[in-house]
């Protein structure tokens, strides 16, 4: 019996150089890293015990449960996670045990700040696997983030947007934020609707 915690680790958008030191630490200190394919990019998993994630979060959290008192577990999320992370599910589903947040680089602020924009007047938002107005969102702000998913994509924002006459936005568009063929696009709602982005893709709709 030597821990009564568990971490949680913010890596940033994904390239290695956006994980802050203090989640390196994290890291290196772990004996099991639980996360994602993508997150494990670039993590030096060597002498660790590696669990990834799937559809397989009930046995995850079976995982934590038994074994958070004998082995130092990381799990590893993207961004930071304090912004639509598995940090709320973990939290529920492991009552007794101290969860330990490191923060990272959210997608939103590595992209506010490639955009060169304050985000300080943003409405922070999310479309990915939830249902959210964004229609309304759009209308009744002049700047809104949205994380996206594959379902809803920015042309499909785009278009609905379009149904409702609302055509004097801009689309900012950033797909695979950090990794080397990241890409920025500022589009109208006109070229947006037609814009087949990366599947992983932010996007701020603002008024021109
Ligand atoms: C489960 S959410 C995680 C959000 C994360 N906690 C954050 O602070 O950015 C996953 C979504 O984040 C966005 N995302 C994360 N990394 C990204 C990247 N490198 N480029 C573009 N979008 C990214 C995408 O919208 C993706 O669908």
């Amino acid at each position: 019996m030597k821990y009564n915690h568990i971490d949680v680790i913010g890596l940033g958008p994904g390239h290695p150089d956006y994980i802050l030191p203090a989640g390196l630490k994290k890291i290196k200190e772990a004996d099991v890293l639980i996360a994602g394919e993508r997150n494990l990019e670039g993590i030096s998993t060597s002498g660790k015990e590696v669990l990834i994630i799937r559809n397989n979060l009930k046995q995850l959290i079976e995982y934590i449960n038994k074994n958070y008192h004998d082995k130092k577990i990381g799990v590893l999320v993207s961004g930071d996670p304090g912004y639509h992370s598995m940090l709320s599910y973990i939290k529920k589903n492991t009552q007794g045990i101290e969860v330990r947040v490191t923060p990272g680089i959210s997608s939103f602020t590595y992209f506010f700040s490639k955009l060169s924009l304050v985000w300080q007047d943003a409405v922070l938002s999310s479309v990915h696997g939830e249902d959210t107005d964004f229609i309304k969102l759009v209308e009744e702000n002049k700047k809104v983030f949205f994380l996206t998913d594959q379902k809803i994509t920015p042309n499909y924002m785009a278009n609905e947007l379009m149904k409702k006459g609302i055509t004097h936005k801009r689309f900012f568009i950033g797909e695979r934020l950090s990794y080397a063929d990241e890409k920025i696009s500022c589009l109208s709602v006109d070229e947006a609707a037609q814009y087949p982005a990366d599947s992983l893709c932010v996007v701020v709709i603002a008024d021109e």
